[in-house]
């Protein structure tokens, strides 16, 4: 999978494209992460990427030429221009099934939206899938393609070490359940013990029980995911 990242704050993502997972995809040749700083694609003298907004108001607008300049230039960095997704509260809300949907394509262009957005003929003229990562403001789409990012990536096959660790995981591929509680050593800690079904080796017990926990735990919490 190729990512290609369009923002004005590209040292944002320095510590995130280190963190291991990540990087042991990139150094393994699965996923490959292109961070590029649209104030390059400027054409202006000062470097300026933003301007007033036309009618007055709060705030800076991205330009529609540097933006626009700078998605041509990326999607020509590759065979296939990708698909192209822009961060912002006003798009779809992004959820696993939507995840799951994506990560079938091989390369995405994520657009970071910063200041008070983009000129409108950005959206009109590159017709961007619009992503929300939840119902709140952040102050710029870096934190929010992270998120993406982050989900995307651990789709793509090979990528988290046991190929079965993301299959059951609360929300994947049709499950609406949350997770039953973990436990490791030791048995007892502070007077808090480990359930004895996880100690006695009965596999259809302990698998019961896990089961019985999920379901309690989703009806006590989520319950929005039964409903569904
Ligand atoms: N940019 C600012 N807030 C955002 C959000 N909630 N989701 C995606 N991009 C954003």
């Amino acid at each position: 999978m190729r990512l290609d990242v369009l923002t004005l704050f590209p040292e944002m993502f320095s510590g995130y494209l280190s963190q291991s997972i990540l990087n042991k995809s990139i150094e393994r040749g699965l996923v490959e992460i292109h961070v590029h700083n649209m104030r390059d694609w400027s054409t202006d003298k000062h470097n300026k990427i933003d301007d007033r907004p036309f009618g007055g108001g709060p705030g800076m607008i991205l330009m529609v030429e540097p933006v626009v300049n700078c998605v041509r230039d990326v999607q020509k960095m590759a065979p296939e221009p990708g698909t192209l997704i822009l961060t912002t509260p006003q798009g779809q809300r992004l959820c696993q099934p939507m995840v799951e949907d994506l990560a079938i394509h091989q390369r995405f262009i994520v657009l970071c939206g910063r200041y008070e957005g983009f000129d409108q003929r950005v959206m009109d003229i590159l017709q961007p899938m619009e992503v929300s990562i939840g119902d709140y403001i952040l102050n710029g789409g870096e934190v929010a393609s992270m998120v993406l990012i982050d989900s995307l990536v651990r789709m793509v096959p090979g990528v988290l070490g046991d190929e079965l660790s993301n299959w059951d995981d609360s929300f994947s591929r049709g499950n609406r359940m949350l997770e039953y509680p973990q436990y490791t050593r030791p048995r007892e800690f502070e007077g808090h013990e480990v359930p004895d079904v996880l100690l006695g080796g009965n596999h259809g017990a302990i698998e019961g029980w896990r089961k019985e926990q999920s379901l309690e735990k989703t009806k006590q919490r989520r319950s929005d995911l039964l409903d569904s």
